[in-house]
């Protein structure tokens, strides 16, 4: 079996992924936009120069780091051009410390995931509160690369290291009333400064949910790492969710609670602004955001000398594996 190790790494451009200190240098320096605090939700160019936290230490348990180092080589992997270590760790969305992107990666240093533990519950017959060891135990962790399309029209292309979601969600043994699987982000306002700021545009946890049939789709993911390390806070440490076909805020990070459920489940954005954020929220470019058009999206790093911008693509690429689960359903009214 292929191993996803250095040596994979390095076949990538030395600058984009090895030599930061030069990648550094010439780092751009993207608009700032900075009021989406104030708008109640996302706005397009949510955009701010790049910094990058020093990582040092923050990067899991020697038995997480271990089994993300085994990972394999995993099918459903676009062969783009991955976006650079420092944006992947250093652009980042995750309004529990900050809704700056440099936020996540200045202010989560002290956040603690290990020891992690899981609670599942509702419909299903295994439930109880799981520790990060005993998911992880015998689980295969593979290496995806995926495209990851934000509402607010920018993209990247991430080296995943994880295993599906539905591998997880089986040994749990969802009943006939699981029709919806919903998931909930660790809260801990005295480690998440953003979830007891004065400003926060979310209630607090984070939730998010999808259909049965969605999750347990074979592209849907749970992410434990990225460029072969396990994943550093402001990406979700230490698991969570990876759904390429939707927009991004449908892949929660920081996983604490899952509950298989009867009733879709009411999401955090949808509560924040329903007719901007709907429960689907796969990636579509022929219905536009009511404030931006999602018709094309800047493909990071972006930035003085080019936009890097593309055209969107339905599912975000991946209509092939999943249009099926929306056959008859009108994507403009379940948006
Ligand atoms: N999960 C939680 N708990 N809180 C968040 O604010 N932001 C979402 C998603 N998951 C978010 C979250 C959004 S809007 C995006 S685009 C992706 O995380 C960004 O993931 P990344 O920062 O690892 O690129």
């Amino acid at each position: 079996m292929n191993k996803v190790g250095k040596g994979r790494l390095q076949t990538l451009n030395e600058n984009e992924v090895t030599n930061k200190t030069a990648y550094l240098n010439r780092r751009q320096i993207i608009k700032a936009a900075g009021l989406s605090t104030f708008l109640g939700g996302f706005t397009e160019s949510a955009a701010q120069p790049l910094k990058v936290a020093d990582t040092a230490g923050a990067r899991g348990p020697p038995w997480l780091r271990k089994l993300v180092s085994d990972a394999s080589v995993g099918r459903f992997s676009t062969t783009e051009k991955l976006t650079p270590f420092e944006y992947v760790t250093g652009y980042n969305n995750f309004y529990e410390f900050g809704s700056s992107k440099s936020d996540p990666s200045e202010k989560s240093s002290g956040f603690v995931s290990d020891p992690w533990r899981i609670e599942v519950k509702g419909a299903c017959e295994v439930t109880g509160q799981f520790h990060l060891e005993d998911i992880l135990r015998g689980q295969e962790i593979e290496e995806r690369i995926y495209r990851l399309r934000c509402v607010e029209a920018w993209s990247m292309v991430i080296p995943w290291i994880g295993f599906p979601l539905n591998r997880l969600l089986s040994r749990f043994k969802p009943t006939s009333q699981a029709r919806y699987v919903k998931f909930e982000t660790v809260y801990r306002p005295s480690q998440m400064p953003g979830q007891s700021s004065f400003f926060a545009t979310l209630d607090y946890p984070y939730v998010e949910g999808l259909r049965i049939d969605e999750a347990m789709h074979e592209l849907a993911f749970i992410a434990v790492g990225l460029y072969g390390e396990p994943l550093l806070p402001q990406n979700g440490a230490p698991l969570r969710l990876v759904v390429p076909w939707k927009y991004g805020f449908k892949s929660l990070k920081s996983i604490v609670k899952i509950t298989f459920q009867k009733h879709r489940p009411q999401t955090s954005w949808q509560l924040a602004n329903s007719k901007e954020y709907g429960f689907f929220s796969n990636v579509n470019p022929d219905v536009s955001h009511p404030r931006w058009s999602q018709a094309t999206e800047r493909r990071l790093p972006s930035g003085l000398f080019g936009s890097n911008r593309m055209d969107t693509l339905p599912f975000n690429g991946y209509g092939d594996e999943v249009s099926h689960l929306y056959k008859g359903m009108n994507l403009r009214i379940h948006y």
